[in-house]
């Protein structure tokens, strides 16, 4: 057994007033944006992340926008031995947990890779967390958890069920999360449903840096305008939505990062009366955009061009899906304030003054 795991400290860090929180994942496009929204709310931020998907200049900049530094340590939610060091070196009152793979077409072509890092990976970080009596937890779960069939505003009563290796990777750690608060009522754990993240920070500094050509409709549309690729593809015009394409929850990235702060401030709130046990709350704006939609308020806001073709419907996708807001406007005081007009200048915003990412 390694020495490093052993907690000589009675203290529970329920109970306790630190700031600290553990952002696994900082590095990347929604922990980046999360950080400076903790720091600037006064949480004390530590970031681990392997950069299996991000670069560290993000986090440079991050300190740069934050105008603190930030404590990282370059690791893999995987690496038990590590994270226990790490637990032993901070005191922490929580963990966000972002780190994760997310990409759905991969997911399907290699499930054991994505199981093994959102799942296991979010395993060993719970037991290292129960070792060090941090019980505090919050965790970057999606919309795709919701099965096809239930209709818009989705509510967080709706039935779950997932096609992707992905989405059942999310899944699963909801219900991990929700056999661990019956097990042990001392965990206050929050899962949060995010819709359609677009955007990036005002300052253009940071933003969405997708490998290769994006999947997501936004970054496709901000690198058709900066001229890196050529048309917009448009998955489906007979779709039954206002214009026929698809209808999706875009929300800001600014906006979600307030949502993890205001999540963890209900967790502290509840600190002092008990625990909260498992709450999944929507993290959307409520409302459905189109993609022509869309595509229209980036001209309109950017003043640039948008060549697109309508082609054939992406296999797996349905036509609309948005969420009901309602939960988290009452349980974290929390709503989305930014526009799609805020989503679209932003984006461009970024793309423009980094036309190849971080690279
Ligand atoms: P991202 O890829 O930009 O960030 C994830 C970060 O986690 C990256 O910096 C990556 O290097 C790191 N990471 C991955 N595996 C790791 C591991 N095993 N150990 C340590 N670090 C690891 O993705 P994002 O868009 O910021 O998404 C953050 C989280 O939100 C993910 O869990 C994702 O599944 C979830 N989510 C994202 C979206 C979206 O559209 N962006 C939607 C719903 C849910
Ligand atoms: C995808 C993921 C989902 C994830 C979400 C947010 C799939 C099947 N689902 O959902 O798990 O939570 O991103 O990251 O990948 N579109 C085009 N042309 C494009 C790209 C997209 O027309 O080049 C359309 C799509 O058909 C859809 C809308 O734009 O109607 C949004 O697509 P996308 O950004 O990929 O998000 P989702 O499909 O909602």
């Amino acid at each position: 057994m390694n020495n490093k795991t052993i907690n000589t400290s009675n203290q529970n860090s329920n109970n306790n007033n630190n700031n600290k929180i553990l952002v696994t994942g900082g590095v990347g496009y929604i922990g980046s944006h999360t950080c400076i929204e903790l720091i600037a709310a006064g949480y004390d931020v530590v970031v681990y992340d392997n950069l299996s998907n991000s670069n560290l200049e993000a986090l440079k900049r991050t300190e740069q926008i934050a105008g603190k530094s930030i404590p990282f340590i370059e690791g893999d939610v995987l690496d038990k031995q590590l994270l226990h060091q790490v637990f032993d070196e901070h005191d922490f009152f929580g963990v966000i947990h972002f780190a994760g793979l997310k990409a759905v077409g991969e997911s399907v072509a290699e499930p054991l890779k994505y199981y093994k890092n959102n799942v296991t990976g979010t395993l060993e970080l719970l037991e290292v967390m129960q070792a060090h009596n941090v019980k505090n937890f919050v965790f970057s779960s999606s919309a795709t958890v919701y099965a096809e069939e239930e209709t818009s505003p989705i509510d967080e009563s709706a039935g779950r069920s997932c096609t992707s290796p992905y989405g059942q990777s999310k899944l699963m750690v909801e219900y991990i999360l929700e056999d661990l608060v019956v097990s042990d009522p001392e965990w206050s754990t929050v899962s949060l449903r995010y819709f359609n993240p677009v955007g990036a920070h005002p300052s253009g500094m940071i933003g969405e840096d997708p490998r290769g050509v994006p999947n997501n409709l936004m970054p496709y549309i901000s690198q058709v305008a900066v001229g890196k690729l050529d048309k917009l593809k448009i998955f489906g015009s007979d779709y039954k939505t206002i214009d026929g394409t698809g209808v999706r929850d875009y929300i800001h990235v600014v906006d979600l990062a307030r949502g993890h702060v205001a999540a963890l401030n209900l967790i502290k709130k509840h600190t002092n009366i008990g625990s909260l046990g498992f709450e999944a709350i929507n993290l959307g704006t409520g409302k459905g955009t189109s993609v022509l939609q869309l595509v229209k308020a980036f001209e309109i806001s950017t003043q640039q061009v948008v060549r697109f073709q309508l082609t054939e419907r992406r296999p797996g996708d349905i036509d609309a899906y948005y969420g009901n807001a309602e939960k988290a406007r009452q349980l974290l005081g929390w709503q989305a304030e930014l526009t799609i007009v805020d989503m679209c200048k932003d984006s461009w915003h970024w793309q423009s003054l980094n036309p190849n990412g971080y690279r």
